[in-house]
């Protein structure tokens, strides 16, 4: 039997009202432009509650709006941008069905039919109201035999269509509902992407979420694997707006919540879960993950993810991403006032006011301008700061384990002790691995000048408390900034105890290095990116459990995604099956772990569910998806 897709244009196709554009476009000089809005939505409700006809409405909201020709193009240009992303996502479906798509629509075809086509929708196929202009552009009304312009539009004009097969209605609106009320249509699918009408929804053969839904209800699916409104996205500990935004957007079901869970909450909770989100304090330990049958991904909205079990995530076959430079400038920008501050005495200048002790006087006092900073491990803080040092002023010496490229004038030394012996200002910023323990301990301070100034912004166990505060004590550290610390207060109620409190010249913050409004956002936006990166094209670059690999994007093939532990003769395996079926391969990327490998094969053949069966069951799979 032929199925004949009935769409509504208006909150489905696009994400808005045409007619609420119209108002901010024709009206947009207008004095009374809000007062008018008001009324035309008044009488929006009035038509909808039945106490006006459609007819009437229609007219009084035109007459209110006073649209003109040139009003046409910026609302054109307008609604081809609000184009519902699902819709956007499965441009493909459009043209390979445009026999049996019609747009139906109380709006107006001259706004209508410019957004439609460029999907491939067939101008005979769209039906919609049409204006009437005066000789000066100017809308003087529209066609009143036009069937759409009256009450009962839509079931009106479907059967005058008289189609011959299975109807499937999708929309937002009670008009769209009243086509297949009338018995003219199949179902009626009530599309959820932009508005939730409730009404609609109780009477509903499906609530689609996406057009993705609608598609992999009926079977119709060609430009995603599953429907994205499946995926069941859990977001913990008040990660950022904008992260919860941009995975809604993309299409997933997200459920976010303030704080984290307990695990043998988060042990029920993550059974449905594909993609989780969590911040610092979230333990995902290997019995949370043995639960985790869906999960595909873990996104730690931070830079350390020691809360994760990482070992139990990779055999699962599950891909962890961190935001590891978000917060770089932040800490940067910290580590230069704290140089500044206390090569200047401040925090005893400023504490010695607060008392109401006036103590002016230029010693002990000095510019950073020439003065040289030592730089501990110049990864993506350590090189950020050479940068903006070396602005200001400052000669710019550093020390990486790894071969780093010196940026500006910056010079590598050679050792550690180099480092300690030449350096004005010590700041650290070494990772924090278990050896890194204590590797600023009595020895290496015996190394620095007299008067240095010492810096750890890094995390806390890298430096012995004990011999730090007995160089400020002695004179040796002139002024000293600490933002890290062995232990660190599990919440703001708990006192914060150390041994360094009280001590001349330094300056102790709660580790809010990285903890600013631009931080958090960039956070916000890069995991997501990450995550969606991968489950759209499987690229894992900047994966910190998965080898990293980039990919080029999917064009005209399929992509198939294996995930095994790390022995040797997969990859012939894997080829074998795709040669048995006589299935050519496009590309293919591998990469390997210690602990895992990963083989993305592309194939630009219609392949048979036998090879899918096949390809999990090589021994060793851990994970096996297509991308389409
Ligand atoms: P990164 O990984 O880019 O750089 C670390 C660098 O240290 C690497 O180049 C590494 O080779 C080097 N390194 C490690 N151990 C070393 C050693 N013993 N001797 C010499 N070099 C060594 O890390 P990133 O992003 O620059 O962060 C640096 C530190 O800052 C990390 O410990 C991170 O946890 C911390 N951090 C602190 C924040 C705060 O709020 N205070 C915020 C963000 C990061």
């Amino acid at each position: 039997m032929r199925k004949y897709f009935i769409i509504d244009f208006d909150s489905t196709f696009t994400k808005v009202e045409a007619f609420d554009v119209l108002a901010d476009i024709s009206l947009s000089d207008h004095p009374e432009q809000e007062k008018i809005k008001q009324q035309i939505i008044d009488i929006t409700n009035l038509g909808m509650n039945g106490e006006i006809s459609f007819r009437e409405s229609l007219e009084k909201r035109l007459t209110l709006l006073a649209p003109h020709r040139n009003n046409l193009p910026a609302l054109i240009t307008l609604l081809k941008s609000k184009v519902s992303e699902s819709f956007k996502r499965n441009k493909e479906f459009f043209s390979t069905y445009q026999d049996s798509i019609y747009i139906i629509s109380n709006g107006f075809r001259e706004f209508i039919e410019p957004v439609v086509i460029e999907f491939g929708i067939k101008p005979q196929n769209i039906l919609a109201n049409e204006f009437r202009f005066d000789s000066a552009g100017k809308v003087i009304g529209f066609d009143t035999e036009n069937p759409l312009s009256a009450n009962n539009g839509k079931v009106e004009q479907l059967k005058r269509l008289k189609l011959d097969g299975d109807v499937y209605v999708i929309g937002d609106g009670y008009t769209d509902y009243e086509i297949k009320h009338s018995g003219l249509a199949n179902k009626f699918f009530a599309f959820t992407e932009n508005v939730e009408r409730e009404n609609i929804m109780d009477k509903a053969d499906h609530i689609t979420p996406s057009l993705d839904e609608f598609l992999y209800l009926n079977k119709l699916n060609t430009a995603i694997s599953y429907p994205k409104n499946r995926i069941n996205v859990l977001l913990l500990e008040n990660v950022h707006p904008v992260a919860i935004e941009l995975m809604r957007n993309e299409g997933f079901n997200v459920e976010s919540y303030p704080a984290g869970l307990e695990e043998d909450e988060l042990c029920e909770k993550i059974k449905n879960v594909s993609v989780l989100g969590i911040r610092s304090k979230t333990q995902v330990t290997a019995k949370v993950l043995d639960h985790a049958n869906r999960l595909m991904v873990i996104g730690a909205f931070c830079i350390g993810t020691n809360q994760i079990d990482k070992k139990a995530a990779t055999k699962k076959g599950i891909a962890i991403f961190n935001a590891p430079f978000s917060n770089t400038r932040s800490v940067v920008e910290l580590a230069i006032a704290e140089i500044i501050m206390l090569m200047r005495n401040i925090p005893d200048k400023s504490t010695k006011m607060h008392k109401g002790k006036w103590d002016k006087s230029a010693k002990g006092s000095f510019e950073i301008r020439g003065k040289n900073l030592g730089i501990l491990g110049y990864g993506n803080i350590g090189a950020q700061l050479s940068v903006l040092a070396e602005n200001l002023g400052m000669k710019v010496f550093y020390y990486d384990k790894e071969e780093k490229l010196a940026l500006g004038n910056a010079i590598k030394c050679k050792s550690l002790k180099e480092l300690l012996s030449i350096a004005d200002v010590i700041t650290i910023h070494i990772d924090g691995r278990e050896s890194n323990t204590n590797i600023i301990g009595d020895e290496e301070f015996k190394l620095m000048k007299k008067g240095v100034i010492f810096l750890n912004l890094s995390r806390g166990h890298v430096v012995d408390i004990r011999a730090l505060r007995e160089n400020i004590v002695n004179g040796k550290i002139a002024g000293c900034g600490m933002d890290v610390y062995p232990y660190e207060p599990l919440s703001n109620d708990e006192e914060f105890k150390s041994d360094l409190r009280g001590l001349p010249n330094t300056i102790l913050t709660p580790h809010i290095g990285g903890s600013t409004a631009e931080a958090q956002e960039n956070i916000g936006n890069f995991v997501p990116g990450k995550m969606m990166d991968y489950i759209n094209t499987g690229s894992t670059s900047n994966s910190v459990n998965f080898p990293n690999l980039t990919l080029p994007t999917l064009e005209n093939a399929h992509r198939l995604i294996h995930i095994h532990n790390n022995v040797p003769g997969i990859l012939a395996k894997i080829n074998q099956v795709l040669a048995d079926h006589g299935i050519n391969i496009a590309g293919q990327y591998l990469k390997t772990t210690d602990a895992i490998g990963y083989v993305i094969t592309d194939i630009n053949k219609e392949y048979d569910k036998e090879v899918i069966k096949k390809m999990r069951a090589i021994e060793n799979t851990i994970k096996f998806r297509v991308l389409y």
